[in-house]
């Protein structure tokens, strides 16, 4: 069929700085694990190689931040990873990790294959330096202002803001994300790899050959082909990472970049030893990348060039890259914590990983960036798999208990709608087949939910439950196409949903499923056992949606205060400016709303000097007003008099201003006679 006799599937290699969340599941890891299921499916050769990526900048920044080392962190979110995507069944066949000896070597030696091979030119040059820190500036160790949108707190090597990859000496207002210094220019030298040398070649392989990858990945290939490429650096000066295996060059580590994807084939290697050059060399063996779009130009360009400088390596096939995954709107971000956490879904909503994948692939980021809400969530399990594939599956498996005791029963001559409705499984089954091909995995799953939505509608259609009186063979033909339609779901779905396709086969007791049983008539035998009905869906309530919301709206206020900062001191004033205030301690002797006025108190307070009323705006903060008798304020006590509301007020009580707007009363902190001054 295809001219490849074998496919090797690489998935991007989260860093290890953080849990992962459902926009890697939906932009990367699903999709990546629904194809190598079909393929697997399909008896064809296959692996799926992932792993953590456990070097460069974002780790050592976090282990910076908490005080730990960069291995503490990287062998606590290593296992977080791999636990969460196992719990998901996401099946990679080897899932390895960049601090690993293999690694190590693998990486190490090809970096000395291109410097022998003489693959890399050298290069002096200034670079941001912290002083305070002694240390050079690489990547995301410095923030500033982007020099194409003017967004702050771009990093070194990106703008997240545009997507706009930079250097580190671009940023506009650049500090050091260590010690927040200013960074100095200072010089170091660096290997680099000459990009613009393979831009040919890039171009044709690319331009000309590959004209059928996705749009979004074509397009920023091109772009970046038409802007002409440029020599990258691929060393660094850093402490963590694998070290230049070059005499001299003491101190330098490989580029994370450099070295991650290279991960890949350490990690094949890892799985089978001296056969990856079966799958990483043979030309009979296709490779697919699948990443998020922030990784096209490093699985397109930038690795694919470092292969070509080896020349001993096929080239990827493809490369399926998907756009971002939003939360409710707002973009996925680790650092403010808007995200829905793997390990954390898996607490609120046990056993239903299938209803996220399920959601994640109906909604997948595929061709534009899209929207994860937990409405759509409710109502996808709720609508969908409870209400479509669960209650078809449900009503057949029922049914076959209550007329032929748990047995798939003998089906006589077949009728037009039952010719009609196995014919619309079997164009389902080819349209999920093609689509998946082409990896439009959307699609591909809306027909595989076709084949339960026509034997959902079957049933209510044929209406066995009003049949059996009559015409008991009659029915013992339709619950034979009915769960002849049950196997078929369990054989299209399993690529999509692991764990439902495993209760489902079960339940059939069907084994060894393949591709090529579903669609046809004949997968279940007359006289086979059928399992009690299990439910495969469950409904989701409204409280526990509720839930999420609630945590997602804690979350924004949280931000709000976490980004809240000072107002900026105002003009200087002297000393004199400064006496002209009398500034005294009061103590409350009755507080009340102001008839009419949404916002002022009145006070009675006593300055030790017979007693005053002052008026101040802050009802809204102080709900309960009595409850302030006794307390002691700080006022201002030579305002002259004015009316507000009809009232006189004399002098001004002294409140702070909250990030969020409401205002404290401000007082002495411990007991003082009223009417002393403060200064
Ligand atoms: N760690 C990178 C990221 O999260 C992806 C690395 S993919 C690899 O964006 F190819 F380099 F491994
Ligand atoms: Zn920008």
């Amino acid at each position: 069929m295809s001219e490849f006799k074998r496919t090797l599937v690489t998935t991007a290699l989260p860093y290890a700085n953080g849990p992962v969340h459902i926009g890697h599941l939906a932009g990367v890891y699903v999709p990546a694990d629904i194809y190598v299921r079909y393929l697997r499916l399909k008896g064809e050769e296959v692996m799926m190689v992932g792993g953590s990526d456990e070097h460069g900048v974002p780790i050592t920044i976090k282990a910076r931040r908490e005080g730990v080392t960069p291995q503490d962190i990287v062998d606590r979110y290593h296992t977080l990873i791999r636990d969460s995507f196992k719990d998901f069944g996401i099946s990679f066949d080897v899932y390895g990790r960049t601090t690993s000896d293999t690694h190590r070597r693998t990486a190490s030696d090809f970096f000395r294959r291109l410097y022998d091979k003489g693959e890399f030119i050298e290069k002096t040059s200034q670079q941001l330096y912290d002083p305070e820190a002694g240390q050079f500036l690489a990547d995301r160790y410095v923030t500033g202002k982007c020099p194409h949108c003017g967004a702050e707190g771009a990093y070194g090597d990106q703008c997240e803001a545009c997507g706009t990859s930079l250097n580190a000496t671009d940023l506009i207002d650049p500090r050091s994300a260590i010690t927040g210094a200013v960074p100095v220019m200072k010089e170091t030298t660096h290997f680099y790899l000459p990009l613009d040398k393979w831009q040919p070649r890039l171009e044709e392989w690319i331009l000309k050959g590959h004209k059928e990858w996705k749009t979004n990945v074509y397009g920023q290939c091109k772009s970046w082909l038409d802007m002409g490429l440029q020599p990258r650096a691929v060393s660094r000066d850093l402490d963590w990472g694998i070290p230049v295996p070059v005499e001299g060059a003491e101190g330098k580590v490989l580029y994370v970049w450099f070295d991650a994807p290279i991960g890949y084939i350490s990690n094949t290697i890892d799985l089978v030893g001296d056969d990856y050059t079966k799958w990483w060399k043979d030309p009979e063996t296709r490779m697919i990348h699948f990443i998020g779009k922030d990784n096209i130009v490093f699985h397109c360009i930038v690795f694919p060039a470092m292969l070509m400088a080896d020349g001993t390596y096929n080239l990827p096939d493809n490369v399926p890259a998907n756009e971002f995954l939003n939360l409710e709107d707002d973009k996925i971000s680790t650092s403010r914590n808007w995200a829905v956490w793997l390990h954390e879904y898996l607490r609120d909503f046990p056993g239903k990983q299938d209803t996220l994948r399920y959601t994640l692939t109906a909604n997948a980021p595929e061709t534009k960036d899209n929207n994860f809400t937990w409405k759509d969530f409710q109502a996808r399990n709720n609508n969908e798999l409870v209400a479509i594939l669960g209650n078809f599956v449900n009503r057949a498996v029922v049914l076959d208990h209550k007329y032929f005791g748990g047995k798939v029963p003998e089906r006589g001559e077949l009728q037009e709608i039952d010719k009609a409705v196995l014919e619309e499984v079997r164009q389902a089954v080819a349209a999920t087949a093609a689509d998946l091909d082409q990896f439009k995995f959307r699609e591909a799953l809306r027909q595989a939910m076709n084949v339960a939505r026509a034997g959902n509608k079957y049933l209510a259609d044929t209406e066995p439950w009003k049949v059996w009186k009559s015409d008991p063979e009659r029915v013992a033909t339709i619950l034979n196409v009915a769960l002849q339609i049950c196997a078929t779901i369990a054989i299209v779905g399993e690529p999509f949903m692991p764990f439902m396709s495993r209760d489902l086969c079960e339940m059939l007791g069907i084994r060894d499923i393949n591709w090529q049983m579903a669609g046809r008539d004949d997968i279940l035998k007359a006289g086979d056992n059928v399992g009690e009905a299990k439910l495969l869906f469950t409904k989701i309530e409204d409280d526990a949606i509720q839930a999420q919301m609630d945590r997602l709206e804690r979350i924004k206020e949280e931000n709000k205060l976490a980004g809240w900062n000072p107002e900026p001191v105002k003009a200087e004033c002297s000393f004199e400016d400064f006496e002209k205030l009398d500034i005294r301690v009061g103590k409350v002797l009755e507080c009340e709303r102001v008839k009419k006025s949404k916002k002022l108190l009145k006070f009675r307070i006593d300055d030790g000097l017979g007693g005053r009323t002052i008026l101040s705006g802050i009802a809204a903060s102080y709900p309960e007003p009595e409850k302030l008798v006794g307390t002691e304020v700080l006022f201002i006590a030579n305002f002259a008099p004015r009316k507000m509301m009809g009232e006189e007020s004399q002098g001004m009580i002294l409140s702070a201003v909250n990030p969020d707007g409401s205002l404290t009363l401000a007082s002495a902190s411990a007991e003082v006679k009223p009417g002393a001054q403060v200064g």
